[in-house]
């Protein structure tokens, strides 16, 4: 496509925009269990009303645009206080979870150089089950990420392994309140202990959890400390976009006081240009997602959050029962939060995941990883909640047709075979073929998944992760001619 020799009318706009979406997932129904977080409309509409007001404002400049530095402040404000925190914690608001983590992360390589300059590589401690955007920081940062254990049986951090890792490189130990592919909270008191011992920084991240977990709290559930009211917590990560049910990217990064955040501020003024300072990655931004942030959590406020905390629990629930009585399934440790994963030893997973999505439903494969073998994954938002029965009927119909059905396992040899072609193929064109043979058209993705899964399962993380760069980069390839 080029850029039109004559602009289109603004009807006609509109029109392409919404036929655009014909192929999208209708997931204002509430039958898919990932990705959004349905606040109901009238929510959306405060959000989206804000969103639009500060669409063209700039947070570069909080000289300029003091309407946004309030904004920021007051958010901040309600998060620290949401979290256990004294008048002593500060922090920032960012575009998403993965923009928090990268700061904190930059923020303890950065503060072990002015403090500890002895350190010449900079190690954090991540358990396996901690979310992919710290091996992400890593990677970006020049911070090795070393993985610790987490119990086969809850899925938490191994706090013993945590504690054997602890050497004189590590800069930061991260925690997590909740995970993502389990939904348990680590033992945030006891790991934040052990790096405190070291004098080594802890970040939580909350960046699923943080938000809804004092709710639930409040409601009676059993929820262990995760939040700066822990001694040694030094930072934590808490998405807005999430159970804060803003509009997407909105989350923060906090930390116990100023001496450490400082380490995330960039200036820099050996430039021609304007002085230029950065609290978070991005530069140039919109105020529309902090405005949006900002109006959503005034209005729903903390009774209608614990209304909205209350369903949430009560599907947590129900679903963890639902799966627990379905012969054949078995839900992976015991969440706290209401993201559950389950896995079966004699059903193939990833039919199950590709039954539900024929009859509607939308819920997320997990490949094995280290102690947790493939799973499905489900995060319920609130437009999930009343479907859960429903849910939970298709899931038993679903498991009785995947039972009559062969594993979807590639031979080993399959997968021997790829492994060695992905480590030969310098070009990608094989892979490229490959892909080909999947289903995997330029532009489009398959819709029976199963059989990919199947083979990605079977791969290393090293090849799998060739791999789905290869894919990627397959589906984000314009059109030829
Ligand atoms: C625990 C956890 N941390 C971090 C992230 C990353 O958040 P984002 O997708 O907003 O970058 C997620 C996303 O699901 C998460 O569950």
């Amino acid at each position: 496509m080029r850029i039109p020799s004559r602009g289109l009318s603004r009807a006609e706009v509109t029109r392409a925009l919404e036929g655009a979406r014909e192929a999208d997932w209708p997931w204002r129904e509430g039958k898919l269990f990932a990705y959004t977080f349905a606040a109901g409309e009238e929510i959306e509409e405060v959000g989206k009303a804000a969103y639009m007001a500060y669409l063209t404002e700039n947070g570069l400049d909080p000289t300029t645009f003091p309407s946004l530095r309030t904004f920021e402040n007051e958010v901040v404000d309600m998060a620290r206080r949401h979290l256990g925190g004294d008048e002593r914690v500060v922090g920032n608001f960012t575009s998403g979870g993965t923009e928090s983590i990268l700061l904190a992360v930059k923020t303890a390589r950065d503060h072990a150089r002015a403090t500890r300059p002895h350190v010449k590589t900079p190690k954090m401690l991540v358990p396996e089950t901690a979310h992919a955007a710290f091996h992400k920081a890593a990677h970006y940062l020049g911070v090795e990420a070393v993985i610790t254990r987490v119990s086969p049986e809850t899925f938490r951090a191994d706090v013993a392994d945590i504690a054997s890792k602890l050497d004189d490189d590590v800069v930061l130990v991260v925690a997590s309140a909740c995970s993502y592919a389990h939904g348990v909270v680590d033992p945030v008191r006891e790991i934040a202990a052990v790096a405190a011992a070291r004098g080594v920084l802890c970040h939580v991240d909350g960046c699923m959890g943080a938000f809804l977990l004092p709710y639930f709290r409040r409601l009676g559930a059993d929820v262990p400390d995760f939040d700066f009211s822990v001694p040694g917590v030094t930072s934590m990560s808490m998405d807005l976009h999430k159970y804060g049910l803003c509009p997407k990217g909105a989350s923060v990064v906090l930390y116990r006081d100023e001496s450490l955040r400082r380490h995330q501020i960039f200036a820099c003024s050996a430039w021609t240009g304007y002085t230029m300072v950065n609290t978070t990655v991005q530069s140039s931004k919109s105020g529309g997602p902090l405005a949006a942030a900002w109006a959503v959590l005034q209005f729903i406020g903390e009774d209608g959050y614990l209304r909205i905390a209350k369903d949430l629990l009560e599907a947590r629930d129900q679903l963890v029962a639902g799966v627990r009585a379905i012969a054949g399934l078995r839900v992976m440790g015991s969440p706290d939060m209401s993201l559950v994963a389950f896995t079966s030893d004699d059903l193939g997973v990833f039919h199950l995941v590709d039954a539900l999505k024929v009859r509607g439903w939308g819920v997320q494969a997990q490949l094995g990883s280290g102690p947790s073998r493939a799973n499905i994954h489900m995060t319920i938002n609130p437009g999930n909640t009343r479907w859960i029965g429903p849910f939970l009927e298709a899931l038993a119909e679903a498991a009785a047709e995947v039972r009559a059905l062969p594993a979807a396992a590639p031979p080993r040899e399959m997968a021997d075979e790829l492994s060695r072609m992905i480590d030969a193929d310098t070009t990608g064109e094989g892979l490229i073929r490959m892909l080909e043979a999947l289903g995997v058209g330029s532009g489009t993705a398959p819709t029976r998944m199963a059989d990919m899964n199947a083979l990605m399962n079977e791969l290393g993380p090293e090849v799998r992760e060739k791999l789905l760069v290869a894919f990627v980069g397959r589906m984000f390839t314009p059109p030829a001619g």
